[in-house]
């Protein structure tokens, strides 16, 4: 055990020293994107891999695509998908391929839809009401922990079912393992991971047991109902954690990438303020183009596969980057520009596309309109009051503090 412990923490230091290596002495854009500049501004570092073709050859082996139609295509074509190899206990459907892939979401899928999601709305908007309050009469918080974070909490803890006692403890188990998204940082951040883990794997099954006895609407009674059926009980623990993980960090995000992007352009800000319900669905959907919450994803080839004039072998990864599909200058016009009036252009790529097109869309954009909506109302002089800390990762963007004030601040206070 001794040595195991050891060998995964030399590969652990191992791997970031690679990292910080190629990155920084080699200039490797992709190491560049796991590292400070790349987490501050991918932007930029997405503009270099471009100029190389949409379609580059990673030091892995694989590939790494940042043309919208590349990234389009090997998201929608059924000759790409997850590795079949990747079909282990533990595996949630977002790492399946059909027909688990089909059989799992549309079990999932009931809780999604827009009549389903329409349900949620006075409750978001009952507790967006609730959190404003109380920062208005502090004058002065973090837009992130204040605001954009215990909304989609409420929200995701409320679709599951989950008791309002443990609703603490369950966005602590989910920021655990959100935080293992992009690799295990540390020894430390290993054993946090595992006993997250364990302890939501615990919550979850004490709650199944719960709902056999009294089922309630909610989705955990809804999965328990079709246990032995549609779902066997070991793929019921890995559905709940991807429904946590994948509905509640991307949404926190969401919001705070929308509040920094409209302070950072005041005249946006105002027109938003003016029409606070024409345009909050407008302005999240430019957000999820121009700064989405998730930057990227995967699949692998299932066959050789001709795109962007080079030839892919099967098993091969492609890693699609989605915030550089979106601001690809062959599918939007200045595509850097924050404009949202904008109209052309194709659909953006935030929630992905194909089979695996996310299931929470729905549920993410009322909440993210919600917010803006009612925070332009309610805050309409809102404006930054210190400086922005981004979060350590890379797959996930956004701010971990967003410190606001309800009234202007001096420009001088505000680096
Ligand atoms: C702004 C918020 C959100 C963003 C940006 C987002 C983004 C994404 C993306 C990019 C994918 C596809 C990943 C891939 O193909 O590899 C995905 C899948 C998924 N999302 Fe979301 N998501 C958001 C909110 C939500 C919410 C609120 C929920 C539900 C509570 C949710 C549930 C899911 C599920 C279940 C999948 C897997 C779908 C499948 O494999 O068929 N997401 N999401």
């Amino acid at each position: 055990m001794r040595t195991r412990v050891i060998r995964f923490a030399v590969g652990l230091y191992h791997e970031r020293a690679r990292i910080a290596c190629a990155g920084y002495l080699r200039r490797d854009p992709l190491s560049l994107l796991k590292l400070r500049p790349g987490r501050e501004d991918p932007y930029e570092v997405y503009d270099r891999l471009r100029a190389a073709g949409p379609l580059m050859p990673t030091r892995q082996g694989g590939w790494a695509c940042t043309g919208y139609h590349g990234c389009d295509t090997v998201l929608r074509d059924r000759r790409f998908g997850r590795h079949p190899a990747e079909d282990r206990p533990g595996m949630s459907f977002l790492g399946m391929n059909p027909p688990d892939h089909t059989r799992l979401r549309r079990l999932a899928q009931p809780a999604f839809t827009p009549k389903a999601v329409a349900r949620y709305t006075t409750r978001m908007e009952r507790t967006a009401v609730g959190l404003l309050d109380e920062a208005a009469a502090a004058g002065r918080f973090d837009l992130v922990s204040s605001f954009a974070a215990p909304l989609p909490i409420v929200v995701i803890t409320d679709l599951l079912g989950i008791p309002d006692s443990r609703a603490a403890d369950f966005a602590r188990y989910g920021q655990a393992i959100i935080g293992s998204l992009d690799g295990i940082k540390s020894m430390r951040h290993a054993r946090q991971l595992l006993a997250a883990r364990a302890d939501l794997r615990r919550l979850f099954e004490h709650l199944f047991e719960l709902r056999r006895r009294q089922p309630r609407d909610d989705i955990i009674s809804h999965l328990v109902a079709a246990e032995g059926e549609q779902i066997t009980p070991r793929e019921m623990v890995p559905m709940c954690n991807l429904l946590l993980v994948a509905g509640f960090e991307t949404t926190v995000n969401l919001i705070s990438n929308a509040v920094l992007a409209l302070l950072a352009h005041p005249e946006q800000w105002q027109a938003l303020c003016a029409d606070p319900d024409g345009l909050a669905p407008r302005v999240v959907e430019e957000v999820l183009r121009w700064d989405p919450p998730v930057q990227r994803t995967s699949r692998v080839a299932l066959e050789q596969v001709e795109l962007e004039g080079k030839l892919i072998r099967r098993g091969q990864q492609v890693i699609t980057l989605i915030g550089a599909a979106n601001r690809d200058p062959a599918a939007y016009q200045d595509p850097d520009t924050f404009d949202t009036t904008r109209t052309a252009g194709p659909p953006h790529l935030a929630f992905a596309s194909g089979i695996h097109y996310c299931l929470g869309h729905a549920l993410a954009r009322a909440e993210a309109a919600v917010a803006l909506r009612l925070l332009a109302t309610r805050m309409p002089r809102l404006s930054r009051s210190g400086p922005v800390r981004r979060r350590d990762t890379t797959i996930i963007r956004g701010p971990l503090h967003l410190p606001v004030a309800t009234a202007p601040t001096p420009r001088a206070l505000v680096p």
